[in-house]
């Protein structure tokens, strides 16, 4: 079958569409039909010669995928349910989504509610999964409706949906972006303000800067996450969970011990079976209030996938790009 394949063998790179059967790696696998997967930063590291995140010289890419169950031998997840797979080893170190055909784990696996489609499921994707994640995580730290909270690469995959999921639980979502061009889209997911990237420093002269968030969504890292830390109201939280400016955080203990700040790290590939299934009964306690359609940056096939993963790469998407794996 048609699968998009990065293989790095012998010293050489290749990527692209070709005839490919994806490989069960354990009798118990569910094998699920994908109808559609979605493109990831991860996927873009995956796709890159000598990559670090990539752990299999030859695979199937896409990290995620949504369709349905094909064959099952677990009696909670029969043959038909539709399913979202995502997490784990996929597209990582074993054939991904990017394929009409992936084979996973149970544990990789998450029954969608009844009103999200697997399209929808997939305009979320790993991206919306850890947006929701995040949410989430402030709200156990104390975060109530009604507060303003900033979301960094506000234009991204995790920055969009996180816009899109506060705004559906009654935050006040204050979106920075580094593409001011995309004002007028962030307000339509419902922000209600837009910074710009360079906005995030304020008083950079200080140890502190004065407070400003009652909570934070932060997929850039770096010095972006240094500044939200200084930033923060006394008691409040930043749920960090990427690094698309650096790994590197340079800080200090100040907002710690004198605002009680506290530092959530998100993760959504090795997240327990308890988390997963609170985040999609979440997502689909407001998939009505979502604009799903407004969220896709754009649906391609597996040909488009050399581009996509440039632009994802390169920063540049808006929103979330899907995936038709059965699309010419
Ligand atoms: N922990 C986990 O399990 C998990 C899960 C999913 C994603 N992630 C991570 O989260 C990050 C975002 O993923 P994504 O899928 O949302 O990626 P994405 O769709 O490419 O979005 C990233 C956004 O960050 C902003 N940005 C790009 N380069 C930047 C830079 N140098 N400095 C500041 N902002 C920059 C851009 O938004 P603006 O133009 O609006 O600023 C961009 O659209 C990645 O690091 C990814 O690995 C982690």
């Amino acid at each position: 079958m048609r699968c998009y394949v990065i293989r790095e063998e012998n010293g050489t790179f290749e990527r692209g569409v070709e005839d490919y059967e994806p490989q069960a790696r354990d009798s118990d696998d569910l094998q699920v039909r994908v109808e559609y997967s979605g493109v990831n930063f991860k996927d873009a590291l995956v796709g890159t010669p000598s990559s670090r995140v990539r752990r299999s010289p030859v695979l199937v890419g896409g990290v995620d995928g949504a369709g349905v169950v094909l064959n099952s031998n677990f009696p909670a997840i029969p043959a038909g349910t539709r399913v979202c797979v995502h997490g784990g080893e996929m597209g990582v170190a074993r054939d991904g989504g990017f394929a009409p055909l992936v084979y996973a784990p149970s544990r990789w696996v998450s029954v969608l509610p009844a009103n999200i489609s697997t399209r929808d499921a997939m305009v979320i994707g790993t991206a919306g999964f850890t947006a929701m994640a995040s949410v989430l995580a402030l709200e156990h730290h104390g975060l109530e409706p009604g507060a303003e909270v900033l979301v960094t690469g506000a234009t991204g995959g995790v920055g969009s949906l996180a816009v899109s999921l506060l705004h559906a639980r009654h935050y006040q979502p204050v979106a920075s972006t580094g593409s001011p061009q995309e004002s007028a889209w962030l307000y339509e997911r419902g922000a209600t303000r837009v910074i710009g990237r360079d906005e995030i420093a304020d008083r950079a002269d200080r140890v502190l800067a004065s407070e400003r968030w009652a909570g934070a969504i932060d997929c850039v890292g770096g010095e972006t996450l240094h500044h939200i830390l200084r930033s923060l109201n006394y008691g409040a939280a930043v749920a960090a969970s990427g690094l698309v400016a650096s790994p590197d955080l340079n800080t200090n203990v100040y907002p710690f011990i004198t605002r009680a700040v506290a530092l959530l790290g998100v993760d959504a590939v090795e997240t327990s079976k308890r988390t997963r299934t609170e985040v999609w009964r979440e997502l689909g306690e407001v998939a009505g209030l979502i604009d799903f359609a407004g969220l896709i940056d754009s649906t391609i096939s597996l040909e488009g996938l050399d581009d996509a993963l440039e632009t994802i790469r390169n920063g540049q998407t808006r929103g979330r790009i899907v995936v038709d794996p059965t699309a010419r």
